[in-house]
């Protein structure tokens, strides 16, 4: 009996032991199978002691009884806690759970439209060039016939650079325009090129006015280069932009470095016209300034705001909305 005793003892630590490092269903089932199976170590037990005394066999069946309980209870709460941790780990996938989206970035809208105006003077003919930030007062104003003290000098807010040892009177460019005067130094007409770039004006912002922008300056220089010349250009390149339909006019207005000049609206909405651009007849003071005939060459010039070539065309109406850098804003442009 006492053999008996301890083997059921020894039986019940075995089996306790065994499950407890067991993580697998399966051999947890195997676990089962082998002690509380129908041919089970515990059964088995039960078959050998069936021709005992009575007394002797009540007192051993209790006890195997017990054990077989306890095992059964180890079996039970061992299958809940791996069930439990199996939902939390490995094998559950909420399958209607959203995707981490793929926030590839996309060009400014800025970039966009300065592509879009470029590519569309390069089917007009336009060569596209590119200068410096950082200019010099005589490039910024004097050259494009805008002389110190001269009054027009107020249209631009002027971000000065301090001096650097001999280079002296240097400017954030507050226009494209001084590019006209580096092209027609550095080239022999016919000249068609546009020159897509960044401007500083010393400011106060609001909805129209950044002290940072981007704009387009223009220049077409050669024999026999006319007003009408100018219109057609810039009317064909409203429609590329904005689409045939659109209407566009020209109306007087001031800039030193043309004669005459003019302004471009373009027809926004019905009754609604929005200043697009600034434009006119090369001055022959300009073309003096850089060794040009005036009698013998003439040309046009523009310039463009392209954030507000920008608003123009997707109606929006702040141009601080370029440089806010809210995501909402800008992913629209993707
Ligand atoms: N530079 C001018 C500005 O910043 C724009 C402009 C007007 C450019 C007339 C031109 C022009 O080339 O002919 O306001």
């Amino acid at each position: 009996m006492n053999t008996n005793k301890t083997y059921l003892e020894k039986l019940k630590l075995e089996a306790a032991n065994t499950i407890e490092n067991l993580l697998s269903a399966e051999d947890i089932e195997t676990w089962r199978i082998n002690y509380l199976g129908r041919k089970g170590k515990i059964s088995e037990f039960f078959q050998s002691f069936k021709d005992m005394k009575s007394e002797e066999r009540n007192e051993l069946g209790s006890l195997a009884n017990n054990v077989k309980k306890f095992l059964e209870e180890l079996y039970d709460s061992k299958t809940k806690s791996l069930n439990k941790s199996d939902i939390q780990e490995s094998d559950f996938f909420d399958y209607s759970l959203p995707g981490t989206p793929n926030s590839a970035g996309s060009i400014h809208p800025t970039n966009q439209m300065m592509q879009e105006i470029c590519i569309a003077f390069n089917k007009l003919g336009f060569n596209i060039y590119e200068g410096p930030e950082i200019e010099s007062e005589k490039y910024a104003f004097d050259k494009l016939n805008i002389p110190t003290n001269h009054p027009a000098r107020d249209i631009w807010d002027t971000i000065w650079v301090k001096d650097v040892g001999d280079i002296k009177s240097l400017v954030l460019r507050p226009h494209t325009s001084p590019m006209q005067i580096r092209i027609m130094e550095n080239n022999e007409p016919p000249i068609r090129v546009v020159i897509p770039g960044k401007c500083y004006r010393y400011e106060a912002t609001d909805n129209t006015h950044e002290w940072h922008f981007h704009q387009i300056e223009g220049l077409v220089i050669d024999k026999n280069i006319n007003f009408s010349n100018m219109k057609s250009t810039l009317f064909e390149f409203a429609r590329i932009i904005f689409g045939e339909e659109t209407k566009a006019r020209f109306r007087c207005d001031f800039f030193p470095f043309v004669e005459p000049g003019a302004e471009m609206s373009i027809n926004f909405k019905e009754n609604t016209w929005l200043e697009l651009m600034g434009a006119g007849m090369v001055h022959p003071k300009v073309l003096n300034n850089v060794g040009l005939d005036p009698n013998i060459y003439s040309g046009f010039a523009f310039g463009l705001g392209i954030e507000r070539a920008a608003m123009i065309k997707y109606g929006i109406n702040n141009i601080r909305d370029f440089y806010a850098n809210d995501y909402q804003f800008l992913k629209q442009f993707k």
